[in-house]
């Protein structure tokens, strides 16, 4: 079952879960400004433009139907596209497309928020490489959309740091508890979007939800401080997970776009987020959000984030916690990085001893000692109440009393309820199963009662004990923050590819941390979000892509620092062709959803390696025309292809463009429709970046079913800068018993290794 349409990427998020809801009667309007006619149009005033517009369509709804509601201006947007949002009704609608210029209306949407030592574990150390002295000097700017932020947190102190560069044009802008002094030189801008909000919603309630950037929900100030929170010692979750809290790029300044409230985020307000940070200046866009697979005409964040990219900026974007359904992957565009998410190495085990002597291992953030006892354990099957066996409901006090309750999960309903009705009906602890989908998942969340996380399979056991032991009993030991397990894993939630939109291109792109991860929290929000939950913490341990795309965006913020002239696809490519398969014990990365070996559709071209991509030898590297050419290879119509030129473009036309001509840091070869011995021929252009002279020779991994030619098999350079190109042929032999096969191939040349996974297809 699919939720709302923009996601917030924080797995079993704690807001509720709205169904998809379409924004009433709002519209992203794309304008052609050249065409428009002379009486509407303001030299250098976008909003009276539009308003102009807005005027004459009011004139004319007037006219015919005195009862209609007025049209109403809600953005003018100026960098990301040239257009505006407006609250429309579908006649008004249908007397804008007769406007001179008009190109194209795309619906309101909501969108939802898909949801530490991590920094260890991607291999920065402080003072050294990329976070040597002379790196961190860097003033690289990272933008975030999400929930806002909480300005006060330790994590946001500018001690020690240069002035806030003169380039920067952003703003701190005041709402309730958020005043200009609540910005520093660490936190340089913060700015808050509400209109496509409130045009869903109506009014924000201003009495449990602040009108400004200050963060009522926790995922922005936890983002932000992934990416570029400060040096922060003796940071923990009540004592787990303890060290030094520190963004992946931790000199990096910080603006927060808050565009998500209570029930989601509006992409209209998203556009004016995006359109407003690249005015203001910045270099990185963190988005922690997505809606699900959208063709790219149809996704307002592909599109405004074509115009960041043209204009220099990175933007890093979750994957999705839709896995471990294939084509479940969002935001596909190419000029993004769509990130996926790995478990590290650290974990929080549980250990739970049956009465019958069995052992388990869970996973908890529970640091007390309370349940090292044995006490009867309470399974609610024969109650006859079928939501019972998920702790949903009122739960019957006599049966749970005084026990451990064994709970099962599911993928959408707030874990938090569970723990909170176990509580309620003086339970003293719970055994929380996965559903079967997510494998042996082992995700932790901070119940409010001792509480112990359960994969699929010991979950079955402990279920069917429960259900037939004549006295069933169970203890528990919470064994604090372990260290050293068999890492990266791929998390089950994390949504899969192949990429549906264009099969031509894998996606995700890569994989980083995004499984209990420990960052800032507002001390005013509880850690699960819950009014039934008085704590109060300054750190919090979250999972999600939500957490995972941060990391990528701190990453990219420091590849920037060093190479200040790469493209935001070479930064990508930089990223990619570095990342690594094998985990820490040297084996191929593992999926925890399925226990089998991980592939590229599900951490792409593997996990992000940053001290290998600050070096990476060669780069594919990818202009503006380009990504152009491969929209057009895509058939898209010239109106559609106009959203991201603004204008009318048309495709050349004595070219045949193919989508797997991108010049992409990795393959994908589609044989759909392609007859048996045929084959598919892709060309790729590499730029030496690493030492002039040098000379790589091809090494290829050949995918299952298929045979790989490459031509020519040596790239000789005499010069840094200096592009050398190159053909792979894959002929498609026999089909595979699987839809899928996997291989690489990988340009090598002393130090350097630059490798592209390949991923053949059948359907
Ligand atoms: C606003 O929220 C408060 C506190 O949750 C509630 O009591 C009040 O009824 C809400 N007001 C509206 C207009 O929904
Ligand atoms: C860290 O916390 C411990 C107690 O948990 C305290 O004794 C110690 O002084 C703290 N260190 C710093 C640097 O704050
Ligand atoms: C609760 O469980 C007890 C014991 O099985 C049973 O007698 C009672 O009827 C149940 N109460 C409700 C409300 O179902
Ligand atoms: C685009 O159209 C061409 C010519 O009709 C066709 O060969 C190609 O498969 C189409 N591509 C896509 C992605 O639909
Ligand atoms: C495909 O090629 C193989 C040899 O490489 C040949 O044996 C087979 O008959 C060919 N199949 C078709 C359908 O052409």
């Amino acid at each position: 079952m699919m939720f709302g349409k923009i996601l917030l990427f924080l797995v079993l998020v704690t807001t509720t879960a709205i169904g998809a809801a379409m924004a009433k009667n709002t519209y992203i309007i794309h304008i052609d400004k050249t065409k428009m006619a002379s009486n509407l149009f303001r030299q250098g005033d976008s909003m009276q433009t539009y308003q102009a517009v807005i005027d004459s369509i009011n004139k004319i709804s007037l006219q015919e139907d005195d009862q209609e509601q007025q049209a109403e201006l809600l953005y003018a947007y100026e960098t990301a596209i040239s257009g505006f949002a407006a609250k429309l009704s579908t006649k008004q609608l249908e007397s804008l497309k007769k406007v001179d210029g008009f190109l194209s209306a795309t619906p309101g949407k909501m969108l939802q928020l898909h949801t530490t030592n991590s920094q260890q574990f991607l291999g920065l150390q402080n003072g050294k490489g990329l976070l040597s002295a002379s790196n961190s000097a860097s003033d690289v700017i990272i933008g975030f959309l999400d929930t806002g932020i909480s300005p006060e947190h330790v994590s946001f102190k500018d001690t020690g740091m240069p002035a806030v560069p003169s380039r920067w044009k952003g703003v701190c802008e005041e709402g309730t508890k958020f005043s200009k002094s609540n910005c520093n030189k660490k936190l340089i801008g913060a700015r808050f979007f509400f209109k496509g909000y409130e045009a869903n919603y109506g009014r924000i309630n201003e009495t449990n939800e602040f009108k400004s950037a200050r963060d009522n929900g926790g995922h922005g100030t936890h983002t932000a401080s992934t990416a570029a929170g400060s040096l922060v010692a003796n940071a923990s979750f009540s004592g787990l997970a303890k060290g030094i809290a520190r963004g992946t790029s931790y000199t990096s300044r910080i603006a927060a776009y808050k565009v998500c409230w209570r029930h989601g985020c509006s992409n209209l307000d998203m556009l004016a987020a995006i359109d407003k940070a690249l005015q203001d200046g910045v270099d990185v866009l963190s988005l922690s959000l997505g809606p699900g697979p959208l063709p790219f005409y149809s996704d307002a964040l592909a599109i405004a984030s074509f115009y960041a990219i043209k204009s220099g900026v990175f933007v890093s974007i979750s994957a999705g916690n839709e896995g471990p359904f294939s084509s479940s992957v969002s935001s596909t565009a190419p000029w993004m990085m769509t990130v996926a998410a790995s478990y590290t190495d650290r974990t929080f085990p549980a250990v739970i001893k049956l009465g019958n002597g069995k052992v388990v291992e869970g996973v908890s953030f529970y640091s007390g000692d309370a349940l090292t006892k044995p006490v009867p354990v309470a399974y609610l099957e024969s109650t006859g109440i079928p939501e019972s066996i998920f702790c949903l409901g009122t739960l019957n006090e006599s049966l749970v009393k005084g026990k451990i309750v064994v709970c099962h999960g599911d993928n959408e309903i707030n874990p938090y309820l569970k723990s909170e009705n176990v509580k309620k009906a003086k339970g003293v602890g719970m055994i929380l199963v996965n559903p079967k989908f997510y494998g042996d998942e082992l995700t932790a969340n901070p119940h409010i009662l001792p509480t112990a996380g359960v994969g699929y399979t010991a979950g079955k056991y402990i279920t069917r004990y429960a259900s037939t032991a004549k006295k069933p009993t169970a203890s528990i030991i919470f064994k604090g923050t372990v260290y050293g397990r068999t890492a990266p894993v791929i998390a089950a939630f994390s949504s899969r590819g192949p990429n549906s939109v264009d099969p031509d291109v894998i996606k995700p792109d890569v994989t980083a941390p995004g499984v209990n991860i420990l960052a800032a929290w507002p001390p005013t929000t509880s850690p699960t979000e819950r009014q039934a939950d008085s704590r109060s913490v300054l750190f919090n341990i979250v999972s999600g892509t939500s957490m995972s795309c941060p990391h990528v965006s701190g990453l990219a913020a420091l590849l920037k620092s060093v190479h200040r002239d790469w493209s935001p696809a070479a930064i990508k490519s930089a990223l990619m062709t570095t990342a690594y398969t094998l985990n820490n014990k040297k084996s191929p990365i593992s999926d925890v959803a399925s226990s089998n070996l991980a592939g590229p559709f599900a951490y792409g071209s593997g996990h992000v390696d940053p001290e290998r991509a600050v070096d990476p030898g060669l780069i594919y590297d990818i202009a503006t025309q380009d990504y152009l050419n491969y929209l057009c290879s895509l058939n898209y119509t010239s109106s559609d292809i106009g959203l991201f030129t603004d204008g009318a473009f048309t495709c050349p036309q004595n070219i045949a463009f193919r989508a797997g001509d991108l010049n992409y840091p990795s393959f994908a070869f589609n044989f759909k429709g392609v007859v048996q011995n045929g084959s598919l021929e892709y060309k790729r252009t590499v730029t030496n970046v690493g030492i002039p002279t040098s000379s790589y020779a091809v090494q290829v991994e050949v995918p299952e079913g298929v045979s790989v030619i490459v031509k020519p098999k040596i790239l000789s350079f005499n010069k840094l800068g200096q592009k050398l190109s190159y053909k792979v042929t894959v002929v498609g032999k026999s089909k595979t018993s699987s839809h899928s096969s996997f291989g690489s191939l990988t340009w090598v040349s002393g130090k350097f290794r630059v490798r592209s996974p390949i991923a053949v297809t059948w359907q």
